[in-house]
This record gives structure tokens, sequence and C-alpha cells, in this order.
């Protein structure tokens, strides 16, 4: 019988869990047996095997993080590392892999396949959604709504106050989330790293929104902003703008937990069967994607590397809206 394995790598993502559900039970109906690799690649280099059948993954669609584990494995950027990766493989009988995760995830999967002769192909998951070849990653709608209503509560204490605050959310690359979130909220003020602005910039663009904007203000600030996140930002403007009561807060990993939206967990399913019909018509170091709300196939290495682009006119119309 012809086995797929099956491994999550990198930073989990809410809706990890219904992809793996999904590759497990439609491999089972094309005829595969599907195997479990628990830890990403380190797992795959440690020889971390297990079985999955249809009742494993039971009751696992709503659940956040990923029952397969996650880790980033520095050994797997070694040829050495790779090379045990694939001996694993080989002894096991498995010469197909599907790896769920973001840019590393791919960018490995993508060297193994070429080096090693695997299969591979990608789901796309990771709450940053910067992957080229789906309009949305698993996990990204999730991490939204869940960073959106976190923003909400702090809306609540800011207005009580009359405080401006300034709050970051995640995204290494990429400023999806901050964009996104910050529209969502009403924040007064989004800092995207698509955007580069220096602190000066910043100063006057706050300024004039202080000069007709009378109560709480919020800033939404992407991690991986050029001018160095919320926590130097705010430091940066305490003397300029010492009446403001001003606050930090960093949203950090919640938002990479919890309960996947309904949005998610119905692409998840969709790319995880997606997936298997991709290696069963023989397809390989492909990644299967969602655009215009159909499933789209795009070879791995246009996948990751160049940055996707945010809908830099969201950005005008919330200031417009704000
Ligand atoms: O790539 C997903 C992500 O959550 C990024 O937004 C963030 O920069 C990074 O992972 C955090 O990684 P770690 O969990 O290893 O601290």
């Amino acid at each position: 019988m012809n086995k797929i394995a099956i491994l999550t790598s990198g930073g989990d993502s809410p809706g990890m869990n219904a992809a793996v559900r999904a590759v497990t039970r439609a491999g089972i109906n094309f005829g595969y047996e599907v195997i479990g690799i628990r830890y990403g690649y380190r797992g795959l280099i440690e020889g971390d095997f297990v079985d999955i059948r249809s009742s494993d993954v039971s009751g696992i669609i709503q659940r956040g993080g990923t029952i397969l584990k996650t880790a980033r494995s520095e050994r797997f950027m070694s040829a050495e590392g790779r090379a045990i990766a694939a001996n694993n493989l080989k002894e096991h009988g498995v010469d197909t892999l599907i790896v769920i995760g973001g840019d590393g995830t791919f960018r490995g999967a993508t060297v193994i396949a070429a080096e090693h002769k695997i299969r591979v192909v990608g789901i796309p998951a990771t709450i940053d959604n910067d992957l080229i070849g789906s309009d949305e990653t698993i996990g990204y709608d999730t991490a939204l709504n869940t960073a959106m209503e976190a923003i909400d509560k702090i809306r609540d204490t800011a207005d009580a106050h009359d405080r401006l605050f300034f709050i970051e959310v995640m995204g290494r690359h990429t400023g999806f989330i901050a964009l996104e979130t910050g529209l969502a909220s009403g924040a007064e003020m989004i800092i995207l790293p698509e955007e580069i602005k220096n602190i000066d910039e910043i100063k006057s663009s706050l300024s004039e929104i202080l000069k007709v904007h009378e109560r709480s203000t919020l800033i939404v600030v992407a991690e991986g902003d050029e001018a160095g996140g919320a926590t130097k930002i705010c430091g940066q403007l305490e003397k300029d703008f010492s009446k403001y009561d001003m606050r930090v807060c960093i949203l950090g990993h919640i938002q990479r937990g919890g309960s996947p939206t309904a949005h998610d967990r119905v692409l998840a399913s969709r790319l995880g069967y997606e997936a298997v019909k991709a290696i069963h018509e023989g397809k390989s170091e492909v990644m299967v994607g969602v655009i215009n709300n159909e499933c789209k196939i795009t070879p791995l290495q246009e996948t990751f590397g160049k940055i996707k682009k945010v809908n830099l006119d969201l950005l005008s119309m919330a200031r417009i809206l704000r």
C-alpha cells in the first residue's frame, strides 16, 4: 500500500488540526496509509513516526495547536540532517510527504525534494498570511479575529482613561494582520513594514490625528515594522507627546492559539483534500492554495522568497474612515 507521511512545522496556526484530519481521511479514502511525523522536521530526523487512523483524527477539527506537534529545526538546515530525514522516510517505505506550515517549512521541503527525490506537497498554514499562491493561509482568519477581539477590549479601557495605546500584532515580514485588524477595530493609525516610516513621519502623522481626535487613540503596529515595534516607537514618542497617557500592549502568541474559525476549518479541509488529490495525480513540489475561491496549484519554490503584497488601498481607506 502506498504511504503518505504528514507533518506540521514552524509556528503553529489554528486550523492545522483540521488540515491533518482532512489529509488523513482523504488519504485513507484514496487508498493510502497515512503516517504522522511528530515535531515537524525535527521528528523526521529523530524518526518520530506514528501511524494515523481515521479515528485518531476524530474531534480535532475544532482544536487549535497541532496534534502532531511542531518545531523549528536547525539540524534540518544542514545536508547531513536532511540525509538522515530522507533515510528515515525510506526505511518506513515512504516517498511522499505532505508538509503543513509556512515559508521556512516550504524552503526545507523544496530542498529535501531536490536532494533525495522525495515527493512533497505543501499546505499553507501560517497566521502571517505571507505565502504566494493562496489568497489566505490556514490560521490567518482566526488570528485576525483573535487580535480584533483583543483590540476591542483595549478600546474599552483606552476610552475609559482617554489613553493612547500602541498595540503590537504578529507578522514577521508582512503587515497582513496589522492592516486588517487595524481596519476592523477602527484604529486611528496603522504602522506596517510595507510602508516604512521614520520616527519623524510617525510623529507628524500622530500630531495630525490628535489635533482632531479627542478620545482614546489606538495605533496598531506590525511586529516586523522597520520602525522597531510598538515598545520602541512608543519610547521614541514619549517626550514629544508627554501630555498623553500612553501604554504599550503586545498581543503576542495569543494570536496563534484558539479554536479555528469556520473559515479556517473549511479552508484547511479543502486544502488537505486537495493535497491528497494532487499526490494521487502524480504532482510534486507544489503547494495547494485557494485563489478567488478556486483551488490552485503553485510550484513550491514560487510560494516563498518573494513578498506577498498587502492591499495598500485598504490602508488609504482606513485613514479616511478613522
Ligand atoms: O510565523 C508565525 C509567527 O507567529 C510570526 O508572526 C512571529 O514572528 C513568529 O512566528 C514567532 O515565532 P516563535 O513562536 O518561534 O516565537
